[in-house]
């Protein structure tokens, strides 16, 4: 059976001595058989964090990237520049991405085909929002998301959809696991049409929003959850490492 996935969105937190600090501590603390981590800091940690895990193997991550591989895009960080720093992964379609910054489906699928076809696997964030969710429009809201988020190079080996309700994250409020396991099998058969049910089968869907040391157990013992993207908890070592060890 495929390892979970325990990822930790750093946002934008931290200086370089907490990164470090936090970095080191997961390396040193957490148990690669339980789960795999992965460590998604600032750009600004990226070198740092690196140098901390070393060949711990804990995973490493961006938060983001451009769908182009060069040019004028000031503030805009590429692909190559992530692989260059040894990152696997980036995070694309964070619902903070597609808020603040007015990202589109269309984007998020060039940035997912510029991170796939440069070699990351790209963990791509789709998520309802809670009027949308109350509406009963969830799993459509979700479904198309998923449908117009993934280019047609996508599959298991180098995607990982994260179901993130925009409404769960950073609220503390968290779907009940009913709700959780029906977007995760929904998402499940979207894949299933758009890339064919081979490659479905195996994709790894992570559940993200309020996920914490409390929780993680129930979560991650959930149909279809393939881990978790963690975003406050993963700020304190203690709860994150906690996180992976409730993996099943
Ligand atoms: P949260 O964030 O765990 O703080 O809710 C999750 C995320 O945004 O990835």
């Amino acid at each position: 059976m495929t390892r979970m996935l325990i990822a930790g969105n750093w946002k934008m937190n931290g200086d370089i001595s907490m990164a470090q600090n936090l970095a080191t501590t997961i390396a040193r603390e957490g148990d690669a058989s339980n789960c795999e981590y992965l460590l998604c800091p600032p750009f600004t940690a990226i070198q740092t964090v690196a140098a901390a895990i070393g060949d711990s193997g804990i995973s490493l991550g961006g938060q983001d990237c451009h769908a182009a591989e060069a040019g004028a895009h000031t503030g805009d960080i590429s692909v190559g520049m992530l692989t260059n720093l040894g990152c696997e992964y980036v995070i694309v379609g964070h619902s903070e991405r597609r808020s603040n910054h007015g990202e589109s489906n269309a984007d998020v699928k060039a940035k997912t085909k510029a991170a796939v076809e440069g070699g990351l696997t790209a963990i791509v964030c789709v998520g309802e929002s809670e009027a949308e969710r109350e509406s009963g429009d969830a799993l459509a809201v979700v479904g198309s998301q998923v449908a117009s988020s993934l280019p047609d190079a996508a599959s298991a080996t180098n995607t990982v959809m994260a179901y993130e309700p925009v409404w769960a994250i950073g609220t503390g409020k968290v779907p009940t696991v009913e709700q959780i396991a029906e977007m995760h099998i929904h998402i499940q058969s979207v894949l299933a049409q758009e890339l064919g049910n081979d490659s479905a089968k195996t994709f790894r869907i992570l559940y993200g929003g309020s996920v914490n040391a409390e929780n993680a157990d129930e979560i991650l013992r959930t149909d279809g959850v393939g881990g978790a993207l963690v975003g406050g908890a993963s700020l304190k070592a203690e709860s994150f490492l906690a996180i992976g060890r409730s993996c099943p």
